[in-house]
């Protein structure tokens, strides 16, 4: 049985005092929680929210790292800052990167193999477009992503996917759980395929795109969906637990 795994992603909100009252009010209210939990504050306020959750049962992410190791990368953050600021998890492939920020899937798949080879918990997120999903083409963009993200990774074991229909995020309009349940069913085939059924049987593939608190159990009841990554609705307790104890 795959348990399921419920994250938030800030992305580029709150400052270091209004990040420490969210971390403290979900390590308070998610005490007695019964699954896994992530949160993912941008980098300036990582430093601030581990000491909150360092014990809990939410573990610590960042949004992104760079592609290197260290060297000459102004403005970007590498693993073994991360790793000093004790993050366990890292979000890549976020459509954000992949469309705001034209990170393409061989910079995504250098990301993955250099967290992963650092000790790290990696959440590949995958999606299309409206315009590929009106083509008939969501499987095939979502199998690509997949295919070349995980390029060359041979151990699954700390790899989670988020399947996160671009249309879908930050507009309100959540995949149907029946649609949603159809991707993660063809992705985790594909994975299957790649790595073997047990596998497939095991990977986590969260859904992300306007999850709320009245449509995450509709969602969660869904054979093929193991959690959430959560925008909007991870910004305030009161959101982010209802649907983290769905
Ligand atoms: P929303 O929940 O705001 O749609 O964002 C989803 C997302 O992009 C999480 O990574």
């Amino acid at each position: 049985m795959r348990d399921y795994y419920i994250a938030g992603n800030w992305k580029m909100h709150k400052t270091r005092s209004e990040a420490a009252e969210l971390a403290k009010a979900l390590t308070a209210q998610l005490k007695d929680g019964k699954h896994k939990y992530l949160v993912a504050p941008s980098f300036t306020l990582i430093e601030t929210v581990a000491p909150i959750v360092k014990g809990s049962n939410i573990r610590l992410g960042a949004q992104n790292c760079a592609q290197d190791e260290q060297g000459a990368h102004t403005g970007e953050v590498s693993v073994l800052q991360l790793k000093d600021l004790g993050v366990e998890t890292i979000i890549l492939g976020h459509s954000e990167r992949r469309h705001v920020y034209k990170e393409d899937d061989g910079l995504i798949n250098k990301k993955v193999k250099l967290a992963l080879s650092h000790g790290f918990e990696v959440i590949l997120c995958i999606g299309e477009l409206l315009e590929e999903r009106d083509a008939g083409k969501a499987e095939a963009v979502c199998e690509r992503q997949v295919v070349k993200g995980l390029e060359g990774v041979k151990d699954l074991s700390r790899v989670v996917l988020a399947y996160e229909p671009v249309w879908a995020i930050g507009t309100g309009k959540t995949a149907t759980p029946e649609d949603a349940d159809a991707i993660h069913a063809y992705v985790r085939q594909v994975v299957g395929r790649l790595y073997g059924n047990a596998e497939a049987e095991k990977i986590i593939i969260q859904y992300g795109g306007s999850v709320k608190p009245e449509n995450a159990a509709q969602l969660m009841a869904k054979e093929n969906i193991d959690g959430a990554l959560v925008g909007g609705a991870a910004l305030k307790a009161d959101s982010f637990v209802p649907i983290a104890k769905f």
